[in-house]
């Protein structure tokens, strides 16, 4: 079965997707970056726009990094609404590689070389693949997901960053991803427990895990600046460093919702994001929203995530 959705052409039906059925809905998106699309498309600074262009840099190796660590455990998984979680959870991450892809080329006209970046993260990746263990490559899963849902949920919680977007295409991009990354929040963790995961391996691997992700995005991040010629702007990246690490900046502002995952009970779950998934899913997937022209299997997937 594929994660479009399903239309049946001779009665006119329409089939919902397991993804669908799940409330994780893959939607196909086709952003479209043109060279006209603004440099410094985050708050006009070089230090932040850079920032983001690392992460999105990231994503397609990392994001295939995610579904293959959950897959290696497709099989253990008998339970008919975790089934339909995973192939939503593998059908959003397979877009999400696609458009940032879309997004890096972009990046890469700008000067920014980020299919570097993406390379050395898959040797990276080819090396824990071959010496660490599945279940801990799926706790690293797990851990960045983790990343991934609260960065995301700072997204869509705070006006602050929407009103930082300089690009419309920019904006739904990476709006559309925050709002995802919230709907399957709890697949890998759920896949993880299933597989036997426990709190010490969980919790030691999301301690090398932060430290690996701030050594690749720190480095990844200079070298963007470099190429920019903006490593040495101190006004800008002094402005940026703020916006990042300052009194109530975007990590502080973290860091509560970071340190939860020690709590031996911790669940992705426990952070409530189902009232402002609904208020953006609205917001962008209705007539008039910034998606509704966009999505190109738009028939359930609103409903089907609100459900
Ligand atoms: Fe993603
Ligand atoms: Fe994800």
């Amino acid at each position: 079965m594929t994660n479009a959705t399903l239309a049946n052409p001779h009665t006119g039906t329409v089939r919902m997707t397991a993804g669908e059925r799940a409330g994780i809905p893959p939607r196909r998106m086709d952003f479209e970056f043109s060279d006209e699309t603004t440099r410094y498309w985050y708050g006009d600074n070089a230090f932040l726009t850079t920032f983001w262009t690392t992460l999105s840099a990231l994503f397609p190796e990392g994001e295939t990094f995610f579904v293959d660590t959950v897959k290696n455990y497709r099989h253990i998984i008998t339970e008919q609404t975790l089934k339909d979680q995973v192939s939503g959870f593998v059908g959003q991450e397979a877009m999400h590689s696609k458009e940032h892809e879309a997004f890096n080329n972009m990046a890469t006209k700008h000067g920014l070389p980020t299919e570097k970046l993406d390379k050395e993260l898959s040797w990276l990746f080819k090396v824990i693949r071959k010496v660490i263990p599945k279940r801990m490559q799926l706790a690293a899963t797990v851990a960045l997901e983790h990343y991934t849902a609260i960065l995301a949920e700072q997204l869509l919680r705070d006006e602050r960053h929407q009103e930082m977007f300089k690009d419309k295409e920019a904006l739904k991009l990476w709006m559309w991803h925050a709002l995802e990354e919230n709907e399957h929040k709890i697949v890998a963790y759920d896949v993880y427990k299933l597989a036997g995961g426990n709190y010490a391996e969980r919790v030691f691997t999301m301690f090398i895990a932060t430290v690996i992700f701030f050594s690749v995005v720190g480095t990844g991040h200079i070298r963007l600046l470099w190429a920019d010629k903006s490593l040495f702007n101190w006004k800008e990246n002094w402005k940026g460093l703020k916006f990042l690490w300052g009194f109530n900046g975007l990590f502080p502002r973290l860091s509560g919702q970071y340190f939860d995952f020690y709590r031996p009970s911790f669940h992705p779950n426990d952070h409530d994001t189902v009232a402002l998934l609904e208020e953006w899913r609205h917001k962008m997937l209705d007539e008039g929203g910034i998606l509704a022209d966009q999505i190109k299997n738009p028939s359930h997937a609103a409903k089907s995530a609100a459900a």
